[in-house]
C-alpha cells in the first residue's frame, strides 16, 4: 500500500533533474557575463485554463532561479514566452497574431530569445508552422518538458540554434519545481494531468497525454504550506478532479483529499475544478457538504441537454443521469451554486436537439454558464463529422442560450437583495473607492472599502443585485 500511495510511477529520473540543475547553474554563468550588473528581464504570458496559468507559475519559477526578473513590458524583454492554448480556434489564432508581433521587436533586438510552449504545441501541424513560417521563434517546447527549461535556454544561448522539444508522450511529474505565484492569496494546486476522456470534440488529451494523478501527500503538504503562509483560497485543478486516483484504494480518492485538506488547520476556503459528471459520485457530495471548508460551489459542465448529442460527444451520462446528480447536490447543499460549460452547434445538432440544451438551463438554474460554440479540432472525431448547420443559425442558438441564462441569472440575483455574505476580497474594483470580492458560490459582489481589506474575508451586503456584478456594502 505505501508503494502505492508514493503513486510514483510516474516520477521524473532524479537524474534528469540533476542534470539541469547543472545546467541552470551555466545559464546563470552566461546570463550573468552578459547582462550584469543588470538582470536580464523575461516576459511571460499564459493563455488558457488555470492548468496552464499553473504550469506558467513553474516556468517563471524556473527563469527566476536562472537569474531573469519578470516584466510586464514586452518592448523591455530579453526572453519572451507563450504559454499556449489549443482548445479552439479563435485561442490559436490570437497566438499567431501575437507571434507575428514579435518579428519587428526581434529585428530590433537580435539577443532576444523567443519561446512558444504549451497544448498548441503539442500539436504536429503547429510545430511544423513555426517551424517553416516564424524563423524567429528560437525556442519551441511542449506540456511534458516544462523541467528541462533550464537546458532548453542554455542551447539557445550557447549553440545559436534553434530548439524544439515536444517529446515526453504521455510526461511525467515532477514534484518540487520553483513556482512564481501571481497571487499573494489564492493560490492554485494542480493535483492531476492530462484526461483520459476523448470527448470527441476535445483536443486535451491529444495535447496534454494519459491521465496520471500527484501524490496524496506531496498534494496535502503543499496544501498545508500555502495555509502556512498566509493563502485564503485554494484551487484543486486537474480536467477530471473526480477521477484522482480512481485506481486507488478510495482512501486516496478526490474525496478523501477534500477531507484531508480541509483537516488543516486555518481559514481558508478550498474550491476546485473540473468535476466530469460522469465521475462524480454521492462520496464526492457527501464530502463537499461535510468540509466547512469547501466552497459549497460545483463546476458540473454537461456541454449538451440532448442525449443524442451526448452519445455523439462521448460523453458517458445521459440528461437523465445529470439531472439526477443535480437533484441529489441541492438535495445535500441546498444552497449549492452550479456553474458550468455548454457547446452549441455540435455537428449534426438540431435545432430541436438544441432546444434540450435550453431546458436543461431553465431547469437547473446556473449560477453562470461558459457558452462555446462548437469549434473543429485537428485530430478530434468530432472535426471528421459532418456540420451542415451555418454559422448564422450557430450564432442564434448561441444567443437564445445567454439571453436565456442571463434572465435566470438576473432572477438569482435579486433573490440575493438584502442578504449578506462572506466574501474573499480580491481587488480594487473598476469603480474608484470600490473593492471587489466573491463570495463562496462564486458570484463577484463590488462594495466600497478600503484596499488594505484585498486578502481577507469580509461580510458584504448585498444592495443593487445586478446580472453580473452585484453592489453592496460591508457588513
Ligand atoms: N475537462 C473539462 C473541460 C476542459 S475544456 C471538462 O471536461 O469539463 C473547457 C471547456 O471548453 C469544455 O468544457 C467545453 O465546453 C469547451 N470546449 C472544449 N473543446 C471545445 C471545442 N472543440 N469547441 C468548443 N468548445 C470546446
Ligand atoms: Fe476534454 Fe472531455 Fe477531457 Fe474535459 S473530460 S478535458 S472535455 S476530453
Ligand atoms: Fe487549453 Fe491546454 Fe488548458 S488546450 S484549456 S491550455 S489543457
Amino acid at each position: 500500500m505505501l508503494e502505492q500511495k508514493r503513486n510514483n510511477q510516474f516520477s521524473v529520473d532524479p537524474a534528469v533533474l540533476e542534470k539541469q540543475k547543472e545546467y541552470a547553474e551555466m545559464v546563470r554563468t552566461v546570463l550573468s557575463a552578459r547582462y550584469a550588473p543588470k538582470e536580464p528581464k523575461a516576459f511571460v504570458h499564459t493563455y488558457g485554463c488555470q492548468g496552464n496559468v499553473s504550469d506558467g507559475e513553474k516556468i517563471k519559477g524556473i527563469l527566476c532561479e536562472l537569474g531573469f526578473s519578470l516584466t510586464d513590458d514586452l518592448n523591455d524583454a530579453d526572453f519572451v514566452l507563450y504559454n499556449t492554448c489549443a482548445i479552439r480556434e479563435h485561442a490559436q489564432d490570437r497566438v499567431f497574431g501575437n507571434v507575428g508581433k514579435l518579428k519587428p521587436i526581434k529585428e530590433k533586438k537580435r539577443d532576444m530569445i523567443i519561446a512558444l510552449c504549451g497544448c498548441m504545441m503539442q500539436q504536429d501541424y503547429v510545430a511544423e508552422k513555426i517551424k517553416k513560417s516564424y524563423p524567429y521563434v528560437d525556442l519551441v517546447f511542449g506540456t511534458h518538458v516544462i523541467h528541462k527549461l533550464p537546458e532548453f535556454i542554455y542551447r539557445c544561448l550557447c549553440s545559436g540554434k534553434r530548439v524544439f522539444d515536444l517529446s515526453g508522450g504521455d510526461g511525467n511529474i515532477v514534484e518540487d519545481l520553483p513556482i512564481h505565484r501571481d497571487g499573494s492569496f489564492k493560490a492554485w494546486i494542480p493535483i492531476m494531468y492530462g484526461c483520459n476522456n476523448f470527448c470527441s470534440y476535445c483536443v486535451v488529451p491529444y495535447v496534454r497525454g494519459r491521465e496520471r494523478s500527484r501524490d496524496f501527500d506531496a498534494v496535502v503538504s503543499e496544501a498545508k504550506s500555502l495555509v502556512e503562509a498566509g493563502y485564503k483560497e485554494l484551487t484543486l485543478l486537474g480536467q477530471n478532479v473526480n477521477s484522482y486516483n480512481k485506481d486507488l484504494d478510495e482512501s486516496l480518492r478526490f474525496p478523501a483529499l477534500l477531507r484531508a485538506i480541509n483537516a488543516i488547520p486555518g481559514d481558508f476556503i478550498i474550491r476546485f475544478m473540473t468535476s466530469h459528471p460522469r465521475d462524480c459520485t454521492t462520496a464526492l457530495l457527501q464530502a463537499m457538504a461535510d468540509c466547512e471548508k469547501v466552497a459549497k460551489h460545483l463546476h458540473l459542465p454537461f456541454q449538451s441537454g440532448n442525449d443524442r448529442v451526448l452519445r455523439e460527444m462521448n460523453r458517458h451520462y445521459d440528461r437523465a443521469k445529470y439531472l439526477s446528480l443535480i437533484e441529489e447536490a441541492y438535495r445535500l447543499m441546498p444552497h449549492l451554486s452550479i456553474t458550468s460549460d455548454v457547446i452549441v452547434g455540435f455537428p449534426g445538432e438540431t435545432a430541436e436537439e438544441f432546444e434540450d440544451t435550453l431546458s436543461l438551463v431553465e431547469k437547473v438554474k446556473y449560477t453562470s454558464l461558459f457558452t462555446f460554440i462548437f469549434s473543429p479540432r485537428p485530430g478530434t472525431k468530432a472535426a471528421l463529422l459532418a456540420d451542415p448547420t451555418p454559422r448564422e443559425e450557430k450564432n442564434r442558438r448561441f444567443k437564445a442560450l445567454t439571453d436565456l441564462q442571463e434572465a435566470l441569472a438576473g432572477a438569482r440575483t435579486l433573490a440575493m437583495k438584502g442578504k449578506t455574505y462572506r466574501v474573499l476580497v480580491e481587488e480594487p474594483a473598476k469603480a474608484q473607492g470600490f473593492l471587489s470580492g466573491r463570495t463562496e458560490g462564486n458570484v463577484i459582489i463590488e462594495f466600497p472599502g478600503c484596499p488594505d481589506l484585498i486578502g481577507t474575508f469580509q461580510n458584504v451586503t448585498v444592495t443593487e443585485p445586478k446580472t453580473w456584478v452585484l453592489k453592496g456594502e460591508l457588513a
